[in-house]
């Protein structure tokens, strides 16, 4: 059935549970990272799926150099500056851009070091503005992490907004997904 066919709720979320297809086995996660705290992330997240008994690769988003075939699911988190996603993590999109619209995309980005609820929604805003710049892409899931401050002289005061749970739940919600390509655009935090 077409999704945009199916009843619907208040908030405009399905009643039917669609068909999401099987669940996900091999794993890219690209990261694009100034400082290595998305790196960490990313690692992170491979890390958690292994356990899970999926096969995933982490590597950094601008040497994924051959083709995404054969994933079942790319993750791909970038570290926000300036109001800006990582430029990595654009040319990760733009180079694979073909092949990203036959396989679920999951999108992250990192995110305030002072996680206040305006600041998560400043920075939501700028991941949103970013992937409005690839319109083809449907990802199955977008959020926004905390962040950490670059290394400094004085790690003792370096700020580290990651939550580690929220990272591990995000992900294994990812998986669950299944691995279908979603037509109509998923909200954000979904
Ligand atoms: C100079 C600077 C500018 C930043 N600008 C933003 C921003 O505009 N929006 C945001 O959400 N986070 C911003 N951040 C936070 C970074 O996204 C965060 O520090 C992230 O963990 C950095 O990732 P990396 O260590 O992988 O480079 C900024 C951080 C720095 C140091």
């Amino acid at each position: 059935m077409d999704a945009g066919a199916e009843p619907s709720d208040p908030q405009g979320r399905s009643s039917i549970e669609p068909d999401r297809g099987s669940l996900p086995r091999t794993v890219l996660v690209a990261y694009a990272t100034r400082h290595g705290s998305t790196g960490e992330v990313a690692r992170f997240i491979g890390d958690r799926l292994g356990t899970r008994g999926l096969a995933v690769d982490v590597v950094p988003a601008r040497d994924v150099r051959g083709g995404v075939d054969g994933y079942d699911l790319v993750v791909l988190g970038g570290a926000l500056y300036s109001g800006r996603w990582h430029r990595d993590a654009h040319r990760f999109l733009k180079r694979h851009r073909a092949e990203l619209g036959k396989v679920p995309v999951a999108v992250f980005g990192m995110g305030p070091r002072n996680p206040t609820p305006d600041a998560f929604a400043g920075s939501r805003s700028q991941l949103a503005r970013a992937l409005a710049r690839r319109d083809w892409l449907r990802p199955v899931a977008t959020e926004v992490f905390g962040g950490v401050d670059p290394p400094s002289r004085h790690p003792e005061r370096r700020r580290d907004a990651r939550d580690w749970g929220v990272i591990e739940a995000w992900c294994y919600s990812v998986t669950a997904r299944g691995t279908r390509v979603p037509t109509t655009d998923v909200p954000p935090s979904a």
